[in-house]
This record gives structure tokens, C-alpha cells and sequence, in this order.
């Protein structure tokens, strides 16, 4: 089971007789309810065939939607959003800082289940380690941030994947070599075509990583959050469910040998979430829908739209907005080796689908045995501000707080660098920007400074028809009304 072995399988068995039994289990505090989760689902039963992918993707769906109540374990009145313990709170809900939600439904509704949300569905990130409340809206300790939709992440989970294995093939290559030439080694960290930097391995083995770029010094891409802190859809859910609704993952509490304890936020219900129940949330936003285009019924903003998509690339914004990346293998898998230690990583609970051929549609576009992925992101991080000296600097996007000051990975105080935003749902994700305070595209592209001020100060130089064209070709980059 897992990294737990034989303990945690002991565990998972007689918590398994338990779940039977707690089909009719009774709620906490003696109320006479029923939890709101219909059921929960055993990974034996996946992994065995019991149940069909689509019955995976349906209960997926229904932990996704779910509005879950104090039977099923809504609340952690002794765990903190981030996963420590504390005092037990008697308060059930903060909207600042969480639990704050009934359901993942609940921010991900745009333009239906699994997308984005208009601004009233923002988090306040690190808030949960800042109560009192009105210390948390502060931005001095948390970070506002707009939700992003999950249409076609199983194939960003997945192109992250490969790139982050691609690189440390080239990191592990580099070191042989400095080994068996007794000399310093440097490469170039090059992936699908995107540069990470350079890497110098000296001849003892040690890592000089002052040139990497866009990617933590592990050289792990972690392509969800918006800073690129989250390497799977799995670790994604586990968190959020906690943070969120305070369901307890048991991958994360139950069955982690650093926690142990099935009722660790103290609310009287044990085994809130199984590792299939895990899964089947992970599968469910994996399989969604690939974003795809609606060109303009007009004939003259149809032509404006596909002029749009040339100029975009004539002034430079897809050297981060790459408009499509080749995926070697066409299958999503969970669990991720690239998984931290909190988040499930056994191969031999291994699932995977076919992202070309299963789930709803449309779906990736299959190129040989692998697939192409149209999402018009690099996946690396970059900065969009400008020096602060500068006269005419931009520094929108350059708001962010870290933790107490902390440096980050790469030893940098304050956080300004964000991945670049995928933009193959841009026409069905308003509002802009990561605290999703701005209502228009452009004004989205004349906040990039930094990194992006080149590609910016071009557009601002285009004819103004141009403008409205690049607006118009990134407008109609949608998610498609369901199919049937
Ligand atoms: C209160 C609103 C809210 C709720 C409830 C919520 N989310 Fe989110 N979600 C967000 C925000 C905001 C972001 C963007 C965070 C960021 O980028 O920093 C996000 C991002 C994500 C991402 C990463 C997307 C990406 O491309 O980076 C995943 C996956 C996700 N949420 C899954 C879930 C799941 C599963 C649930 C339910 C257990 C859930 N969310 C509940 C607001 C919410
Ligand atoms: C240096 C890399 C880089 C270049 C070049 C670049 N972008 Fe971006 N883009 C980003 C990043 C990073 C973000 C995320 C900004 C944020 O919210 O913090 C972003 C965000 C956006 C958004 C907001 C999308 C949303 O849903 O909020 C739009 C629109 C956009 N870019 C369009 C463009 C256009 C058009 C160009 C060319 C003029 C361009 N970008 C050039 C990196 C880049």
C-alpha cells in the first residue's frame, strides 16, 4: 500500500470493514442526517475492473459537486488549512481563511463544472496562517488569487511530467560524465524545445544550479498553482479538500506515517476521504474536456480572429505562450512519481487512461503514440516586472507576499514569478490576471512587464485593427459547450 507497506495495508483493511459499516454510519454529535456523499469508492475496486472508468469519472464528479455536510466530515476544528494541528476552533467557516466553500463546485463553475470562477470564488492564500481574519486580507500575509479551471490539466499534469523527467535524464548524464571525465560539466536544460537555464555538475558531483531558470533548483515542474507549486491533480485535490472543506484525505492523515491518525482534525469522523475517493476527484478534473475555438459568426471578426493568431506570433508573445507542445505518451497516469512525500506515489496502485480516446470531448489531439497539447504555455515561471527604478515601470502582476518573508526555493524574497498562463480556455476564464481583478484581455497583455515587456510594448505599437485582432483570436481559445 503505497510508501506506508504492511502497516498501512493492515490499516486500510480494517478501515475498509469500517467504510462498509459506515454506509449507514451514524453523523457526529448523534444528528439524525445522512452524510451528503452518496458512497465512497475503494482503489482495489478501480484498479480490479469492479468499477468502470465511467463510474470512476461519475463519483469523481460527485466529490467534485458534492455539498458535504458534517456526517461526511465537513470541518477540521484541530487542523489548520495547512495541515498542522491546533487549538480546536469553533468556528466552522471563514470565507478568508477557510474552510470557506461548500464544494470544489463552488469556485470551478465557469463556464460549467471543472472551469474557472468570476472574483467572488478568489482565495486568500496563506490567510489560513493568519487569523485573526482581518490580518488575513491584508496583503502583507495573503495573496488573492482567481481560480483556474481544470479542462485539459490531465495533459498538463502530463507534459510536466516528461519535462521534468527529460531533465533530470540531462542532469543525471551530466554528472556521469563530469564523474568519468574528472572535470565540471554544463548543459543546457532544454525540454520540448523551452530552456531551463544551465546546470554545471563539478567532478565531484556537486550541483552549481545559479543558472537555472523558471523551475525550482529539484528541477521538478509543478504546473498547477499559478506560482508552479503543485506538481499533480492528486496532491492538487488532497489539499484542497482539506483547505477548503476540512475532508481529510487518508493518503494524507490517516496512512501517512508522519501523521497516523485516522481522526486527526478532531471532528468525530474517521476515513473522510479514501484513496480511491482520491483518485476518482484526480481522474474526473483529468479526463474533463480539451479546450478548443469558436471563431466569430461575422466574417469579418472570423478573419480578425485567425489574422490574430499570426500577430500574436509575430510580436513574440509565444516565446512563453507556446502554442502547442508534443506529449510523448498519450496516457494520463496517477499516481506521480514526482509526488511529495504527503501525496500518494505507489506504482502498484497505478492508474491511467487514454486521454486520446477515453473520457468526455473533445479531447487531446493524438499525434503517433503520443499527443498534441495546444495550451499556450511554456510551464516555466517567469517575472513580469519591471525594475522599480524604471520611469515607466510596469509591476501589476508584482503583489505578491511569501510566508513570513520566507525565501523561496531559489532563495528570492516576495514572490513575482508566476508560470505562464495557459490561455487554451482564455475566452470562457474572465476575469484576468491571477488575482483576477481585470475585466479585458487587453489590458491583461498591457500589464506584462519584465520578461514580457518586448512582446507588450509591440502590441502597443500595432495598427489598432491588430490589437483587436490578437484579442479576437485569444477570445475565441474557449471550452465547448458539452457534447450530445
Ligand atoms: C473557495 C474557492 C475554491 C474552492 C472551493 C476550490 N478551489 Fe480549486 N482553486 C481555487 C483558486 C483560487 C485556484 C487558483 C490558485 C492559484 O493559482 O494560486 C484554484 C486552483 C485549483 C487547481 C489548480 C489549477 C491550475 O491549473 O493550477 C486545482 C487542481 C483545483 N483548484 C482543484 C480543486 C478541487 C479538487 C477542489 C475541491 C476539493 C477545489 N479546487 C476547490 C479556488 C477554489
Ligand atoms: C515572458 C513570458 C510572457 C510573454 C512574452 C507573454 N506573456 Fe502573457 N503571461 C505570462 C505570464 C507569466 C502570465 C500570468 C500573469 C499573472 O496573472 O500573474 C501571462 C498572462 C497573460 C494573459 C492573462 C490570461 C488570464 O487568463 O488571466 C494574457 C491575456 C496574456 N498573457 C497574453 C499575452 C500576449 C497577447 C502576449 C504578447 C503581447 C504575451 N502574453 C506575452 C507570460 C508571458
Amino acid at each position: 500500500m503505497m510508501r506506508y507497506g504492511l502497516t498501512g495495508i493492515i490499516v486500510a483493511c480494517i478501515l475498509t470493514i469500517a467504510a462498509v459499516r459506515g454506509q449507514e454510519a451514524s453523523c457526529p454529535a448523534g444528528l439524525p442526517e445522512l452524510p451528503a456523499l452518496s458512497r465512497h469508492i475503494e482503489q482495489a475496486d478501480i484498479l480490479n475492473g469492479n468499477l468502470s472508468f465511467d463510474e470512476v469519472l461519475d463519483h469523481g464528479e460527485e466529490l467534485f459537486r458534492v455539498l458535504f455536510n458534517v456526517c461526511d466530515g465537513q470541518g477540521r476544528p484541530a487542523t489548520t488549512g495547512g495541515v498542522a494541528a491546533r487549538e480546536p476552533d469553533e468556528m466552522p467557516f471563514s470565507r478568508v481563511s477557510a474552510p470557506d466553500s461548500n464544494s470544489c463546485f463552488s469556485c470551478h463553475n465557469q463556464p460549467r463544472i471543472g472551469g474557472s470562477a468570476e472574483f467572488a470564488g478568489n482565495v486568500f492564500l496563506l490567510a489560513q496562517h493568519a487569523d485573526p481574519i482581518l490580518e488575513s486580507t491584508s496583503m502583507m500575509t495573503s495573496n488573492h488569487r482567481n481560480p483556474l479551471g481544470m479542462f485539459g490539466s490531465g495533459a498538463i499534469e502530463m507534459l510536466a511530467f516528461e519535462m521534468s523527467s527529460e531533465l533530470h535524464a540531462l542532469r543525471d548524464e551530466a554528472a556521469a560524465k563530469a564523474k568519468e571525465q574528472a572535470a565540471a560539466v554544463t548543459i543546457d536544460l532544454i525540454t520540448k524545445g523551452v530552456s531551463f537555464g544551465q546546470l554545471t555538475v563539478a567532478a565531484d558531483g556537486k550541483l552549481n544550479t545559479s543558472g537555472i531558470e523558471g523551475v525550482d533548483h529539484d528541477l521538478v515542474i509543478k504546473p498547477f498553482h499559478q506560482s508552479g507549486t503543485k506538481v499533480s491533480l492528486r496532491q492538487f485535490s488532497a489539499n484542497a479538500m482539506n483547505q477548503h472543506h476540512g475532508m481529510q484525505a487518508e493518503e494524507r492523515f490517516d496512512l501517512n506515517p508522519d501523521i497516523m491518525d485516522a481522526d486527526f482534525d478532531k471532528d468525530g469522523v474517521e476515513r473522510e476521504l479514501t484513496i480511491g475517493d482520491i483518485t476518482a476527484v484526480t481522474l474526473f478534473q483529468a479526463a474533463l474536456a480539451v479546450p478548443g475555438r469558436v471563431l466569430p459568426d461575422d466574417p469579418e471578426r472570423r478573419e480578425s480572429a485567425q489574422r490574430g493568431e499570426v500577430v500574436f506570433a509575430e510580436i513574440g508573445c509565444t516565446s512563453c505562450h507556446v502554442p502547442e507542445l508534443p506529449l510523448d505518451s498519450r496516457f494520463f497516469t496517477d499516481p506521480n512519481p514526482f509526488n511529495p512525500s504527503n501525496t500518494m506515489t505507489d506504482k502498484s496502485q497505478m492508474v491511467r487512461f487514454d486521454m486520446t480516446a477515453q473520457g468526455p470531448q473533445p479531447r487531446l489531439e493524438r499525434s503517433g503514440d503520443g499527443a498534441i497539447v495546444r495550451a499556450f504555455t511554456d510551464l516555466k515561471r517567469h517575472s513580469l516586472c519591471d525594475p522599480p527604478e524604471a520611469a515607466d515601470a510596469i509591476r501589476f502582476f508584482c503583489n505578491e507576499t511569501l510566508r513570513d518573508s520566507r525565501p523561496d526555493v531559489n532563495g528570492r524574497h516576495g514572490s513575482e514569478f508566476f508560470l505562464t498562463r495557459k490561455l487554451w480556455d482564455v475566452g470562457s476564464s474572465a476575469p484576468y490576471g491571477h488575482r483576477g481583478d481585470l475585466t479585458t484581455v487587453s489590458e491583461a497583455i498591457l500589464l506584462h512587464g519584465g520578461e514580457g515587456r518586448a512582446s507588450r510594448d509591440a502590441f502597443t505599437q500595432l495598427p489598432f485593427a491588430d490589437q483587436r485582432a490578437v484579442v479576437e483570436f485569444l477570445l475565441s481559445l474557449q471550452i465547448l459547450p458539452e457534447a450530445g
